[in-house]
Parts: C-alpha cells; structure tokens; sequence
C-alpha cells in the first residue's frame, strides 16, 4: 500500500510515520515545509509526483484560541487547503481520509454526538473545521472523514504535557470540570487511519463517509488531568497537592468550547470493525516517555 500523509510533523502525523515504519507500507511524508496545502498547485503537483494509493490529510490549524484573532489562517489551512487536497484527488481519482473534530458541535446535546447530528461549532477553528468537511464531501465521492477528539501525544502541545509541567511547578491545579469528552492518542489515531486505508483499498469497499473516533471511557478534563498526575507519581514525586475542579466561567478563553465532546463510535465500529480506543493505558505510556 503506498500512502502519502500531509501534517507529517503534527501529534498524529507523527505516529502515522513512526507505525508505518513498522507495516508493510509505502509512506510518502510530508511535512509543512515540504507541502504547503494552502497551495493548490503545489498540492495537485506532490500528488502527482508521488501517485500514492490514498491520501491522508494530518495537516490542519489547530491553535483554537487564536483562530479567534486569526481566523484567515485557520481557514486557509483547515477549509481551503481540504478542498485544495480533495480537488487533486479527485482530478486523479484517489481516495483521501480526512481528520476533522468534536469542536464542529456546540456541546448543548446530553448525549454522545453522531456522525449526522447537526454542526454549529462554538469557534472559528470548529467553523473552519466543518467548512473543510463539506468541501471533501462535495468534491470527492471516495472520502472518508474521521472526527477525532482531545489529542494527546509525545509530539506537540496537549494537555497531557500541560499538566504534567504545571504539576511539577506548582502545589495547586484549577482544571474545568464541566466539558466532557474522550481523550485520544495520537498513536491509537495513527493505528485506526493505516488500518482504514487498509479496508477502504480492499477492491468492492463502499463504506464512504464520515465516521467518529474517540478514546473511552469518557471523561471531565478534571478528571484526566487526575490520571495524569497519578501515573506520574508512580515515577516521580510531585510538589502538587489539589487540583481544584472549576467551572469553564473560571477559566475563560478566546474561543468557546462544546460541553459535551463526547462522540458515538458505533459507526467505526460496525462498518469498519474499529473498537473505541482505551486512552488511560495510553496515558501511562506517554507519562513514562516524557519521564524516561
Ligand atoms: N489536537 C487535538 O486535540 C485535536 C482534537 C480534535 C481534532 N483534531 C484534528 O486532528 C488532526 C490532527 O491534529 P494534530 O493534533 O496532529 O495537529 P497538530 O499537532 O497541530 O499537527 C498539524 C500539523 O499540520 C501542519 N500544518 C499547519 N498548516 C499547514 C499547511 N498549510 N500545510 C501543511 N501542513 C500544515 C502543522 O505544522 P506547524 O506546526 O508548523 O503549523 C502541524 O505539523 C487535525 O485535523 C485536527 O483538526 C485535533
């Protein structure tokens, strides 16, 4: 199988180069100084060059703060450069897997959000996000697009590496307590993507669409930065002593964010055979990396 990943220095593009090394596959890597997608030459012209089988778009904005104030780049990348990569696609005729996000719903649902629940993002990343998403589904037949949520990985800002500094720093944590959500490994990410693009070469695959992907059990960002700093202090002493859980009203940010981020997977599941990713054995794996 020959892929080419976008996004390839990113969280998950990262774990996509890394778990590929270790399976039969042909990866053509390409990070931001190698393929621009905001570039729509630029990116017909790699696809071109490198003929993969499938493409898998790992490249994205994801500052969701400052998409507030930058909201231009945010759209370039996340909106622009998705359909940039569709257009090629098509005009080629591959198929491409798309990474998209929770943030795309407003959290007001009591209940896990399915696949065709109605967007109304909170931000300008989530809009960025969706706009992205239907200009996939409007160019490309052969699509897949995979909302992912709460990332966290040895590459790249997450809020594991957050909390496992400020717990090193400081005697109190205040961590909101009232959005809720599954956190995701980037390699838990990375397994599911090379194992879809596997099924979706079969010859006769026909499962096409959208598709959520979520670590379980469900969590408060409370309560994971609680897992956090236990699997630490397995390995180390920590001068922490409370995380205080508050609500989002105390801990204000430039961009809103969906109560409840919590995605049914049911879909993955059934037509492709992709179980829910436990995240805390994840976590305890990363925490001992960043510690070795
Ligand atoms: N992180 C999360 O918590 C989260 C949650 C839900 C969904 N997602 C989605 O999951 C996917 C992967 O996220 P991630 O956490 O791996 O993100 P990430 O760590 O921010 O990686 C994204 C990569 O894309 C690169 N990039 C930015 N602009 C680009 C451009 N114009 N052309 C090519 N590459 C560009 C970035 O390079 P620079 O670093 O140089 O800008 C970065 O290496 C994204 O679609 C994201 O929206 C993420």
């Amino acid at each position: 199988m020959k892929l080419l990943v976008t996004g390839a220095q990113g969280q998950v593009g990262h774990e996509i180069v890394a778990l590929a090394a270790q399976r039969d596959i042909h990866l053509t890597a390409l990070g931001r100084n190698d393929l621009d997608i905001t570039a729509p030459q630029a990116v017909q012209g790699a696809l071109e060059t490198h003929r993969p089988d499938l493409v898998i778009n790992a490249a994205a904005y994801t500052a969701v703060d400052l998409a507030e104030s930058q909201p231009e780049a945010a759209f370039a990348v996340n909106r622009d450069g998705a359909r940039h990569l569709a257009s090629a696609c098509a005009a080629i005729g591959l198929p491409l897997i798309h990474l998209s996000t929770d943030y795309i719903f407003d959290g007001r649902q009591s209940t896990p959000y399915r696949e065709a629940d109605p967007p109304a993002p909170l931000g300008r990343y989530g809009v960025s996000k969706w706009e992205g998403e239907e200009a996939v589904r409007a160019l490309l037949p052969r699509h897949l697009i995979i909302r992912v949520s709460w990332v966290f990985g040895m590459h790249g800002k997450n809020f594991v590496k957050t909390i496992l500094r400020l717990a090193r720093e400081r005697e109190s944590l205040a961590v909101v307590d009232d959005q809720t959500g599954g956190p995701t490994a980037a390699d838990d990410i990375a397994r599911m993507l090379l194992d879809v693009a596997e099924k979706a070469l079969q010859p006769g695959f026909s499962d096409w669409g959208t598709y959520h992907y979520q670590g379980t059990p469900a969590v408060t960002w409370h309560a994971f930065a609680h897992v956090i700093v236990a699997a630490a202090r397995q390995r180390i002493e920590l001068p922490v002593r409370e995380i205080r859980p508050i609500p989002t009203a105390q801990f204000p940010t430039p961009a809103q964010r969906p109560a409840n981020s919590r995605l049914d997977c049911q879909r993955i599941h059934d037509r492709l055979g992709i179980p829910m990713p436990e995240w805390r054995p994840a976590v305890q794996a990363l925490i001992l990396k960043l510690l070795d």
